[in-house]
């Protein structure tokens, strides 16, 4: 892809089904609106000639429960935009609440898809908390910029529960909250920019976290799909869902009231039932038609919804509605427009009496198919009916003003077309796609758009996805040591014009590295391999590698280690700072100390099974099993998809033993010390004559690491170690090497 090209926009919206053809909206509560307004904001993003490409990541699900539209890894939205399908734990559909153990791995295989793609995006774009989650990491290791729209807030909610009367250890338990709000407020910190859909939600509901930037927000209302939602035109034939509407009416033709929502207590049709039901004249003027979502068999709908429609019926029931009111019990994401348009035609109104309504995108559709709309007196219809003057605003609490309100509505019929054609002006004017996407890319010139903006973006973007080789050194004595040699290798690799991603791996943690690297002037690396590769850093913002450090934990006691080595001769634990979850370091003197296979036998008969590794004569660490500098390059090396023959290595001390040996390319500096010698002769380790990083320049020349293509060179080097014969010492490194 082609920078010139335009943008590349990655969008992530992890939960619920998405695809892009007939959307299962309301089938459940994570498959609503916010799948709507990301499958259709995909597509407007990618009709604008100023954006490449844009692929929306979402969960990939494989259950037989589902439909097999949501395992396809990939489904085409349309020319330019696609929904990716990545793994994220069990493959069966899981709701939102419990996806937060899985989010990391969805991470790290988008971080994969990226690299596949060979091109950093120019936005992420998140959706929702958990993919906000997602994108904190992932921006964090790209260096891209982050854009998150939150869709619903988790503290708005925790306190309306709790004002539900609901014990705050139910919510915890029911909906993960405490998980959902750190999440969010690590995205606002993390965010470039937050697109709100009203200038309440940025007042009232955004406000409530620590990390509120009001100067990093954007209102921006949602799109609608304005083609779809059109009003009803002069002879059409009758819509099928009509016949579904009416065989529940007495006198079909009386003006429509259309209520549309998901089986959701917060929709609040009980007090609209009530509003109708207690209100004769609007009975007698006016029919109710209640979409409610879809159903089978009411008992076997989750509790929320069962207990909103059990309400529903008993209303009708206790006010004799039968006749007045209807309640589909099935429709298709295709009878929706049909349904706006059948209320139009019959001259009706769109109600929306929700408790609170953040957004309100029914009643832009409403406004779009020339529907007048009544609706809760909150941000996003007051918003609306401001752009589109096309309706009344309630107070959803108060049955007897619902009633009224509605039957002033229906009351005056000129009033009512003026109301139906600004309502059509409005929502074309404000809450056409298109017009969403020019305010958003407006928003985003700002951030990535201008040319110095985008070097500064550049400059902080990983070469990770789109390096073919990449460089991994131990830093004390081997990049540092000869401030000359040091400057002369960077000056070297900048002049190298294709991209070489840049790693260090040391002893040190990672502040005492930073610092070194800062001193020695060395740019920052893309990858940081720590304090003996028992941690990995990614990225200008160092986010650490949390599913590297979850499976070093295989079998480590780090309690029992310190107390079974405690008292032996010749071991004196280092300083605090140096100790670390996954890594225990004593000083050694190696006169006084057992040798290290005592050591090794002594852990083992406790039962501990651990990585003991001897450096520079004076450092004895003790690691999990699964930990070490190889295998933590050897993990950085498959997430990013690089050969490991296009991986150069380079290391001065025992601590980097195991990661000199393999099929990497390996050099050894000059000034190495002699825990090393060991691996003198073995195949793809090449001993530098010069010290610290003259050794690197060295290696460098010796693979013809810098031209083209340095697979030529490996394989050179690899025939001639394949001829000589093997010192006995080297062979038995490698062997030990293997098995550590
Ligand atoms: C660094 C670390 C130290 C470790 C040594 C060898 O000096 O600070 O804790 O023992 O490297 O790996």
């Amino acid at each position: 892809m082609d920078p010139q090209d335009g943008l590349y926009i990655v969008m992530i919206s992890v939960h619920g089904l998405v695809r892009g053809e007939r959307l299962e909206l309301g089938r459940d509560p994570d498959t609503g609106g916010q799948v709507k307004y990301v499958v259709e904001l995909a597509r407007a993003l990618a009709a604008h000639p100023g954006v490449a490409r844009v692929d929306l990541l979402t969960r990939r699900v494989q259950d037989p429960k589902v439909d097999a539209a949501y395992a396809a890894p990939e489904e085409a939205l349309a020319p330019g935009a696609r929904i990716v399908r990545l793994e994220c734990g069990p493959r069966r559909y899981l709701r939102k609440e419990v996806l937060w153990p899985y989010l990391t791995s969805f991470a790290d295989h988008a971080v994969q898809h990226i690299r596949r793609v060979g091109h950093v995006p120019d936005i992420v774009h998140t959706h929702y908390a958990d993919a906000g989650h997602v994108g904190v990491r992932l921006c964090g290791v790209l260096g891209a910029p982050h854009f998150h729209t939150g869709h619903s807030l988790g503290r708005v909610k925790r306190e309306r529960l709790l004002a539900q009367g609901l014990a705050p250890e139910t919510i915890e338990s029911r909906y993960n909250i405490s998980r959902r709000i750190e999440a969010e407020e690590q995205t606002m910190d993390s965010a470039a920019l937050v697109i709100a859909s009203t200038r309440q939600e940025v007042e009232k509901q955004y406000q409530r976290y620590d990390n509120y930037g009001p100067d990093r927000m954007e209102v921006i209302p949602p799109g609608v799909d304005l083609s779809r939602f059109r009003p009803p035109a002069r002879h059409t034939p009758r819509p099928a869902i009509q016949r579904e509407v009416d065989r529940f009416l007495a006198r079909p033709e009386k003006p429509m009231i259309l209520a549309l929502s998901r089986p959701d207590e917060r929709k609040n049709i009980g007090t609209l039932l009530r509003a109708f039901g207690e209100n004769a004249a609007l009975r007698a003027q006016a029919n109710l038609v209640l979409v409610v979502g879809n159903r089978d068999d009411l008992k076997a709908m989750d509790r929320g919804a069962q207990s909103v429609l059990q309400e529903l019926l008993y209303l009708v029931d206790r006010y004799d509605l039968y006749g007045h009111v209807a309640y589909p019990k099935r429709h298709a994401a295709d009878d929706v427009p049909e349904l706006y348009r059948l209320a139009a035609r019959r001259r009706g109104v769109f109600v929306n009496p929700a408790l609170t309504e953040p957004f309100g995108l029914t009643l832009i559709e409403a406004a779009s198919s020339g529907l007048p709309i009544v609706a809760t007196n909150d941000g996003g219809p007051r918003d609306i009916l401001a752009n589109c003057r096309n309706g009344l605003l309630i107070d959803p609490l108060d049955a007897t003003a619902v009633g009224a309100a509605l039957l002033d509505a229906l009351s005056d019929r000129r009033r009512w077309q003026a109301w139906a054609r600004a309502g059509l002006r409005g929502a074309r004017g404000h809450y056409a796609w298109a017009s969403h996407v020019e305010r958003y890319l407006k928003a985003a010139r700002r951030i990535v758009g201008t040319r110095q903006r985008r070097r500064l973006w550049a400059e902080r973007k990983s070469r990770l996805p789109s390096c073919d080789r990449a460089i991994v050194c131990d830093v004390d004595h081997t990049l540092t040591g000869d401030r000359r040699a040091t400057q002369e290798l960077f000056a070297r690799l900048e002049r190298f014009p294709g991209n070489i991603g840049f790693g260090v791996a040391t002893g040190r943690n990672l502040q005492s590295v930073l610092a070194v690297l800062k001193q020695w002037k060395v740019p920052r690396p893309d990858v940081l391999i720590t304090s003996v590769g028992s941690e990995i850093h990614y990225g200008p913002k160092l986010i650490k590698d949390a599913i590297w450090e979850q499976r070093i934990s295989y079998r480590w006691n780090r309690d029992r280690v310190v107390r079974t080595l405690r008292g032996t001769p010749g071991l004196l634990l280092q300083e605090a700072e140096t100790q670390r979850p996954h890594k225990v370091s004593y000083y050694i003197d190696p006169e006084k100390a057992p040798s290290i296979e005592a050591l090794i036998q002594r852990l083992r008969k406790n039962d501990l099974h651990v990585n003991v590794i001897e450096s520079s004569g004076q450092f004895l660490d003790v690691l999990p099993v699964r930990a070490s500098k190889g295998l933590a390059v050897r993990d950085f090396v498959l997430k990013w998809g690089l050969p490991l023959d296009r991986v150069l290595v380079v290391g001065q001390s025992g601590n980097d033993r195991d990661m000199l040996t393999g099929n990497t390319l390996a050099v050894v500096v000059g000034n190495h010390s002699a825990e090393l010698e060991g691996l003198r002769g073995h195949p793809l380790v090449h001993f530098a004559e010069r010290p610290h990083a003259w050794g690197i320049l060295e290696g460098l020349e010796h693979y013809g690491f810098l031209e083209a293509t340095p697979r030529a060179a490996a394989d050179e080097a690899d025939a001639g170690a394949g001829e000589a014969a093997l010192p006995e010492d080297a062979e038995g490194a490698a062997e030990r090497a293997a098995a550590g």
